[in-house]
């Protein structure tokens, strides 16, 4: 095996892909197949994403160069593959070894492999169609062959998208683990992602906590994150609106699509607790459309139409809750998140906090809520927090 890392060593830039097989010791503890493949460079020299196959789990990795071989000898150590394909774009290495411990090798020219990700760093946090991500595959996004569903693109575009935001982000983010938690999270194609994202990738030591109200999806979820040894990753039935949460320091919130008030008391969450980032997809914004009345003001143009009040009352909830941030002291943007055509509910907001932002009156909110007879969750909760 001595010689066959060496030759990795001295290739390592060269193969695009590496596979170890055909382990001559077996444990439930050990891997049976380890799949390498080269991942991109970047400023720290060439990354490499491992798959380890152990019993019904798949474990990944993501390796420095100088973490490669390190990593290889103690894994060829432990399982004593006997089978080694290294592929290139000049074509296949392959390596068998004996029970003896003899190595024979063959090239293959024919075989050849790409890089499977181009050199540009904005395709690391990206999860591309092909990728072998196993839970994609389990939460019904891909099929078995890695290929996106075609009912789930939207869904996949949107994870994307999110995570690209986060990468902007957290790029330089100086601290070692990071905690989350993610409100709504349904059947958590998102918080897979954002786990996988800092775990594997950025590999941070992550704590993640996804709350939704269906005990059936929870369990799914947590059965999903044990198969895959994502420690870090929980789900918990919870209602966000009146059950106790997390009392750990959180580094950031989100909520994709959380539904109406579910936002509010996300947004709540993290002013409470002097969150430094929130990033926020809401959706079925239905309480203001539902109380607001014509007031005398500008705003009574909107009401004559179901469809201008809902749009209205919808982008008048968003303005709310955006504003409560910066008075509360948060740096906002609001963002188109996706494409319209790939969702409708394609507004984010994000938010930053400035620590020590003075605040600021909220009271033009109160008059305007006054004037045209709605209720805005999230001013409320402000508004009991101050009397507790
Ligand atoms: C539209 S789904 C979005 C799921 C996921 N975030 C996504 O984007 O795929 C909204 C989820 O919010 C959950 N939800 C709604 N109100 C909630 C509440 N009060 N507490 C916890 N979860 C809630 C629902 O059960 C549902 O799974």
């Amino acid at each position: 095996m001595q010689e066959i890392l060496r030759e990795i060593r001295e290739g390592a830039r060269l193969f695009v892909k590496m596979v170890f097989s055909a382990p001559a010791k077996k444990s439930p503890a050990l891997s049976e197949k380890l799949s390498l493949t080269r991942a991109e460079e970047n400023k720290n020299g060439t990354l490499f994403f491992a798959e380890e196959f152990i019993g019904t789990k798949a474990f990944h990795h993501s390796l420095t160069e100088e973490e490669l071989i390190p990593f290889l000898t103690e894994k060829a150590e432990a399982c004593r593959f006997r089978q080694v394909n290294l592929f290139s774009p000049e074509g296949e290495i392959a390596f068998r070894i004996s029970k003896k411990g003899q190595i024979s090798r063959s090239v293959n020219k024919k075989s050849t492999a790409t890089a499977p990700l181009s050199h540009n760093r904005q395709k690391r946090y990206r999860i591309a169609e092909g990728d072998r991500v196993p839970f994609m595959v389990d939460l019904g996004v891909f099929s078995k062959e890695y290929k996106v569903i075609s009912s789930k693109y939207d869904k996949f575009r949107q994870i994307n998208r999110f995570i690209e935001i986060l990468d902007h982000a957290f790029q330089d983010y100086p601290k070692e683990s990071i905690s989350v938690l993610d409100f709504g999270c349904g059947k958590s194609y998102l918080t897979f992602f954002v786990y996988y994202y800092f775990s594997v990738l950025q590999k941070k030591r992550v704590s993640i906590i996804g709350y939704d109200l269906k005990e059936d999806v929870v369990a799914s979820c947590n059965a999903l994150a044990q198969r895959y040894g994502y420690h870090g990753l929980k789900f918990v039935v919870a209602d966000v609106t009146r059950d106790r949460l997390s009392e750990d320091p959180i580094d950031f919130v989100i909520s994709l699509h959380a539904c109406d008030i579910a936002t509010d008391y996300a947004l709540n969450f993290a002013l409470e607790r002097e969150v430094p980032y929130i990033f926020s997809v809401p959706c079925c914004q239905h309480e203001v459309g539902g109380s607001i009345r014509k007031g005398g003001g500008d705003l009574d143009l909107f009401l004559d139409h179901g469809l201008f009040r809902e749009r209205m009352s919808a982008l008048l909830t968003d303005a709310f809750r955006t504003r409560i941030l910066e008075c509360e002291g948060y740096r906002t943007d609001v963002l188109e998140f996706v494409d319209f055509a790939h969702s409708p509910k394609n507004l984010m907001i994000r938010a930053k906090r400035k620590p020590h932002a003075p605040k600021k009156s909220m009271a033009p909110l109160f008059q305007m809520e006054e004037q045209y007879g709605f209720r805005q969750t999230l001013l409320h909760l402000r508004e009991e927090a101050k009397h507790v």
